[in-house]
């Protein structure tokens, strides 16, 4: 299996992701997207969006602001349940996420115990903090980041940062409704920040304090939410396939009552096998009529539906599935990860999905002092740049470090332009990023080949 410290410094190396403000030392939980990281983020964004939103004709987009009014935390319980176990370390006082430690202690059924038995379970054990000092109470901390609007110190104006993006959806519930008259069922989809206070932020961007998540909440009535659960799961699989996941890493767990979250009445869990174990990717929820009825009753205005076919009025449950991005470009990362040998040398590749990878096609002159071949290559770069948008030119170096550094971050096809093209224009080598295989595609051809290609 690939190491993270094998993917780290790919995606380092190559301008995939950076450590957020390195050049200050860095800043815990975050990191920076770097030129081919942001494409390859964007590119499974649209492959979303285009699959949940722009596909279908039951799907309504939002854009909601990150900062919300802070009885909106208040209703949905997030002020009082948002909560993770931390423990301290007596001596430095650093603090550390109970159920992690228990974890690495080999207890499976961390996250459903409370804090008074995960406080039991590590006097039990005998478990130390990392450096080897006592560990206090096991307590719960609240992982929603505040700030402050307008004058500091007024208590008044302490907000919060979105800590999910699903509650912008149901806040705007009635101004969806009422300015688009959708039928049941239906679903309202957002993509967007969020921010946590993960104590512990770890394993690159798998547990990180601002992510980003794309999120539908789907309104059905009451009595079908079986179905819907199932229906969602299957699309949610349906989409991790196209994007290029290796789905023999993913598995779907169904999680126990105790550990689901507080508005949840079924969760299901899509994991990955991560190289630092099997970890939650997506989630699947019922979140019932919860954040609707919880919403009514703070806001007091009416969140309901009212079918006109049968005049029957009723609060919507919700069917929730939600996708971390950052955890898809590490899982998508992860899956396209490849060593192998060609032409008796090492190389490491991305078999990225064509429509995933950053680039889809590069183009070089055979060489880059030959005047008359940079200019033909100028004019094919030109004409696919125009159709195909993500089209890059390389003449760093020879030809041979030219495709070792496509593939590397994923490029599937390199166009060369050399003396044959000019000669009896018998057209460019394409070659292929997996298989390593060039064959020669006509100038006039090359349009509908790729057409055909990047969309296999
Ligand atoms: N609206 C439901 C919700 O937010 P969640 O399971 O807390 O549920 C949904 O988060 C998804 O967001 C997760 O499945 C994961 O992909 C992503 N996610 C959550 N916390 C994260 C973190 N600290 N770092 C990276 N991704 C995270």
């Amino acid at each position: 299996m690939t190491t993270m410290e094998t993917l780290v410094s790919l995606a380092k190396r190559r301008g995939f992701i950076f450590p957020g403000s390195e050049i200050y030392g860095g800043l815990a939980g975050t990191y920076d997207y770097g030129p081919l990281g942001s494409l390859l983020k964007e590119n499974i964004k649209q492959s979303w969006l285009k699959k949940f939103v722009h596909s279908r004709t039951d799907m309504y987009l939002v854009d909601a602001a990150i900062l919300m009014n802070p009885k909106v935390w208040e209703a949905t319980g997030h002020v009082d349940e948002f909560n993770d176990p931390l423990v301290d370390d007596l001596k430095t006082n650093k603090r550390y996420r109970a159920d992690h430690l228990l974890e690495e202690h080999g207890i499976t059924d961390a996250e459903s115990l409370t804090p008074k038995e995960m406080t039991a379970k590590i006097q039990e054990l005998g478990i130390k903090s990392p450096d080897g000092n006592e560990l206090g109470e096991v307590r719960q901390f609240n992982m929603m980041l505040s700030t402050k609007i307008g004058a500091a110190d007024d208590s008044a104006s302490t907000t919060y940062l979105r800590p999910e993006t699903a509650q912008g959806i149901f806040v705007n519930y009635k101004n969806v409704v009422d300015s688009m008259s959708p039928k049941m069922p239906f679903g309202i989809a957002q993509t967007g920040k969020a921010f946590r206070n993960e104590i512990t932020p770890r394993d690159f961007i798998f547990r990180v304090r601002e992510i980003e998540q794309m999120e539908i909440e789907y309104f059905i009535h009451p009595e079908k939410w079986e179905d819907y659960f199932v229906y969602w799961h299957d699309e949610m699989l349906e989409w991790m396939e196209s994007i290029g996941l290796d789905m023999t890493k993913v598995h779907d767990v169904e999680i126990d009552e105790d550990a689901r979250a507080h508005y949840s009445k079924r969760t299901t869990d899509f994991e990955f096998d991560f190289p630092f174990g099997q970890k939650e990717l997506y989630g699947l929820a019922y979140r019932t009529d919860y954040d609707l009825k919880k919403h009514t009753e703070f806001s007091k205005q009416k969140l309901q539906y009212t079918d006109q076919s049968t005049n029957e009025t009723f609060v919507p449950h919700v069917i929730e599935p939600s996708f971390g991005l950052d955890r898809s470009v590490l899982a998508v990362l992860l899956s396209a990860y490849r060593e192998d040998e060609m032409n008796g040398e090492k190389r490491i590749f991305l078999k990225l999905a064509p429509q995933i990878a950053p680039y889809k096609i590069a183009v070089s002159p055979l060489l880059k002092n030959k005047e008359q071949l940079v200019e033909k290559a100028r004019d094919v770069f030109i004409a696919l740049k125009d159709t195909f948008g993500n089209v890059v030119w390389d003449d760093n170096g020879n030809i041979g470090k030219r495709y070792r550094r496509q593939d590397e971050i994923g490029t599937p096809f390199c166009v060369v332009v050399d003396f044959e093209t000019l000669e009896d224009d018998t057209g460019v080598t394409v070659r292929d990023r997996d298989t390593g295989e060039q064959e020669r595609v006509m100038v006039e051809e090359m349009e509908d080949y790729f057409m055909d290609k990047l969309s296999q």
